[in-house]
């Protein structure tokens, strides 16, 4: 019977110590600020954007929403970009993916001044990232390894398996987890007899999407699973992971929610008092 591993409490003991940095920066006279752009009304991207805020106050971080219609142009989110990368009141920009198919995204990304890439999106972040240099790193990659690092599990020499090749969650995590000296194996859409791959897994991350994906014949005994999937089924939030028969062979499993989501939005928090700083 697996460890449940609580995201929630972990992330309130971290933003606890990110309430405590904020003072000291409004003690210097700096205020820390974030600032969000949501394009359109998507009710999942509104719901995200709700919580960011929300977190930001509550740990004294000044959080502005720049809230765009669905028809706005690039060009004219460009020049938004723009003239936040110039005010120096703001330390973090992020803009709420994914975005209406007449902006093209990676121009978007691309935008965002590296000082204030606080979603660790802009190539300048990913290539630091890569070599190992000091950066924003992406939020829920870096939930993630703070997670496991809570829990006390050991990453040099293991096999982490991540299932999801995604540019904001699979790629970046799996780069992480090597930086830290795991051997690590990438499944995906197109990878056949995927559970050959994850019954070898010390770690197992999933991040694709696809409710209950992952079922107990698939695991091997005593992994440590982390589920980033946020699915929604029947009303219910559910993750890629069936916890309910995982959890009996895993040693240690996020629950969804309550799992890795929180520590998302604190690594959120943690680079907006980082590019204050
Ligand atoms: N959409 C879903 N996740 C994210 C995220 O981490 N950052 C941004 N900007 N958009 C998202």
């Amino acid at each position: 019977m697996a460890e449940v591993i609580n995201g929630k409490e972990i992330a309130r003991s971290y933003r606890m110590k990110l309430k405590e940095q904020a003072e000291r920066l409004k003690e210097q006279g700096i205020l820390p600020k974030l600032t969000v752009i949501l394009v359109g009304e998507d009710p999942a991207s509104q719901s995200y954007v709700r919580g960011k805020e929300k977190a930001a106050k509550e740990i004294g971080i000044e959080s502005e929403l720049i809230l765009m219609p669905n028809e706005t142009s690039e060009e004219e989110l460009l020049r938004t970009i723009n003239r936040l990368n110039a005010d120096a009141s703001v330390h973090g920009i992020l803009v709420q993916l994914p975005l209406p198919g007449q902006i093209d995204e990676k121009k978007v990304i691309f935008a965002i001044s590296p000082a204030k890439d606080v979603d660790g999106f802009h190539p300048e972040s990913i290539g630091k990232m890569m070599i190992g240099e000091k950066t924003f790193l992406p939020c829920t990659p870096n939930g993630i390894m703070h997670l496991i690092k809570e829990m006390g599990v050991s990453i040099s020499g293991s096999h982490v398996v991540i299932v999801g090749r995604s540019q904001i969650v699979g790629k970046p995590v799996g780069m992480m987890f090597l930086n830290e000296s795991a051997t690590v194996t990438y499944c995906h859409s197109k990878t056949s007899d995927l559970a050959f791959f994850t019954r070898q897994a010390d770690i197992l991350v999933v991040a694709v999407g696809v409710p209950n994906l992952i079922t107990a014949d698939m695991v091997k005994e005593g992994v440590v699973v982390i589920d980033v999937g946020v699915n929604r089924v029947d009303g219910k939030l559910i993750g890629d992971v069936d916890f309910e028969g995982v959890k009996d062979v895993a040693s240690m499993i996020t629950p969804v929610p309550g799992g890795v989501g929180p520590m998302t939005i604190t690594m959120l928090l943690h680079n907006t008092i980082e590019a204050a700083q």
